[in-house]
């Protein structure tokens, strides 16, 4: 590989930021963005109703930004590094989206309200982080407002998820006294106030934590004595600073702040950068694949059609895993058997799109898909034929019965259904032999529903009827020995197949698979997931 290449893949820092909606995700990644000059304002990353309320903003800043709202990727340049923010929607609903998402990161930022500490999502998202074994950072946000004890949180992180903590600095006081923080490495604090409110960037006071007289005067002679204390009894008690065990996921660095305030969030970005990997090594069904191996790779991690209304198109966004890309080579997509040349390659930057020539191992493009890629395929060169492997399916939780109002729309309502399950946030089935006079779909959060229902009509012009079904779970029948459409179910258990013609079974319960087991002894079910 050539000096220059490697040289641009050394510098590629890729992570996502996660964290239950309202902990200051949008706020972070926002003046992260400031640093890097990427954008010029805060406030203009994304409303941050799109990760809550009503499905409209959702649409609206979606028209807005003329990007994707659901995940999108964001690029800029600090210090000398290429830095890749990969977006993720915190709300539940668009979950799947966030979890595909997460495979094309590096590491991860997990963010958390300081005076919350862990809450559903956060747990949610880190297990999903932890599987992959990829370095996790945690920022504990909103220390100008009450907080929770510093000790709690992190013995809270720590027991929860089982990992060991390194708090970076540690916060003096919060709330209407925050002080600052105590930078750990540097033995400095730094001093807040509230004249600093919004400011990039703070002198830090460097102050020995035994120089009495000056933290006196900084901070005051209680908070001093209580400070001095804690670090003591960091220095004694906390895990060891550790470099191994933080690639590993074992060990996250904590920082706390205020992101809002810009406190503590340029010391954040410098120590994550010296502290997260460059882009990792990526596993295939037979081999490990090396970023800095020349040849070109990477994978389809999701897919989103109508970007842009006006050209109906359909993009792939893929996560280059080795080498280096350049427009109008030739390339070859396994799952199809084919050479291809990738269309229109593009990059997000910040509030735009790009067209791009050339883009290294670690970054995300966005290339046309007229239709042949699906989640999880995998482009290469011609001369190696790997196949990654593949992006982790999660089962659909609820489950409707759509049938649409005008029956000369069979078409369209097809190929809207079709286009928008290849994106991946739903799933539909059909009654066996059965084709799209009904479907049923299946999702993670019901959010989905809104946002199909208004796809539908606005992309495709179809309305139609949903009814919601009590269905919970769905299995896939792995084998039966005999006649499915003679299989003994209980009357609330249905059989359905998917597009490819696969055979699944709906339950509203955990008995009636018991059942459907109990009373078809050669019966193999199978989970979801595990496809
Ligand atoms: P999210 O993306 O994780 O959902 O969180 P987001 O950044 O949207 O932040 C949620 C709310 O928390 C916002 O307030 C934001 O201003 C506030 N916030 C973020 N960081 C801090 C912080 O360090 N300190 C304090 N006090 N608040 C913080 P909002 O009232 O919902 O929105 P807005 O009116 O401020 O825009």
């Amino acid at each position: 590989m050539d000096e220059r290449t490697k040289k641009e893949i050394q510098r590629r820092r890729t992570f996502a930021i996660i964290s239950h909606p309202d902990a200051g995700k949008t706020t972070l990644t926002e003046k992260l963005l400031l640093y890097g000059g990427a954008i010029q304002s805060a406030g203009s990353v994304k409303g941050k109703q799109s990760d809550r309320h009503a499905v409209s903003d959702w649409m609206e800043l979606e028209k807005q930004r003329g990007i994707s709202v659901t995940s999108s990727v964001l690029q800029f340049e600090y210090d000398g590094f290429c830095i890749n923010i990969l977006d993720t929607p915190g709300h539940q609903d668009f979950s799947e989206d966030t979890y595909r998402t997460l495979m094309a990161a590096d590491s991860a930022v997990m963010v958390i309200d300081a005076a919350k500490g862990i809450e559903p999502q956060t747990r949610k998202l880190f297990h999903v982080c932890a599987k992959r074994g990829i370095p996790i950072f945690t920022f504990i946000n909103k220390l100008d407002h009450e907080a929770r004890d510093p000790f709690d949180l992190l013995d809270e992180l720590e027991r929860e998820f089982g990992i060991g903590t390194y708090p970076m600095n540690w916060p003096i006081s919060c709330g209407v006294t925050f002080k600052g923080v105590y930078d750990r490495r540097e033995r400095a604090i730094h001093a807040f106030d509230d004249a600093h409110r919004g400011r990039s960037r703070l002198n830090a006071i460097a102050c020995d934590i035994t120089d009495t007289e000056k933290l006196d005067a900084l901070i005051g002679e209680n908070l001093r004595t209580e400070l001095v204390e804690q670090v003591e009894l960091l220095d004694g008690a906390s895990f060891d600073f550790d470099l191994d065990a933080i690639a590993k996921g074992k060990l996250s660095p904590v920082f706390f702040g205020s992101a809002l305030n810009n406190f503590g969030v340029e010391d954040f970005l410098r120590y994550f950068l010296q502290l997260t990997p460059t882009p990792l090594p990526r596993t295939t069904e037979t081999e490990t694949v090396d970023p800095f191996d020349d040849r070109f790779s990477a994978f389809v991690f999701k897919i989103q059609a109508n970007m842009n209304k006006a050209h109906r198109d359909r993009i792939a966004f893929m996560r280059i895993c080795s080498g280096k890309f350049e427009r109008g080579k030739e390339y070859y997509h396994m799952q199809a058997g084919k050479p291809i040349k990738l269309a229109q390659p593009q990059q997000m930057m910040a509030e735009e799109r790009e067209g791009i020539e050339k883009a290294f191992a670690g970054d995300i493009i966005g290339v046309f898909d007229p239709g042949v890629f699906s989640i999880g395929d995998t482009v290469c060169t011609k001369d190696r034929k790997i196949t990654f492997e593949g992006i982790p399916t999660f089962a659909p939780e609820h489950f409707a019965m759509v049938e649409q109002i005008d029956s000369m729309k069979r078409k369209q309502f097809a190929k809207g259904m079709n286009q928008i399950a290849q994106e991946g946030a739903i799933r539909i089935f059909f009654e066996p032999d059965a084709g799209y006079e009904r479907v049923f779909v299946g999702v993670i959060g019901t959010l989905q529903y809104d946002v199909l229902q208004f796809r539908m009509k606005s992309e495709y012009g179809v309305e139609y009827i949903k009814r919601e079904l009590p269905f919970q779970f769905i299995q896939r029948i792995a084998a039966y020995e005999g006649d499915l459409a003679r299989l003994n179910l209980a009357s609330d258990t249905r059989r359905v197949t998917d597009v490819r013609g696969k055979n699944y079974l709906l339950f509203t319960g955990q008995w009636s698979i018991k059942w459907a087991l109990d009373n078809n002894p050669s019966l193999v079910l199978e989970d979801f997931d595990h496809q």
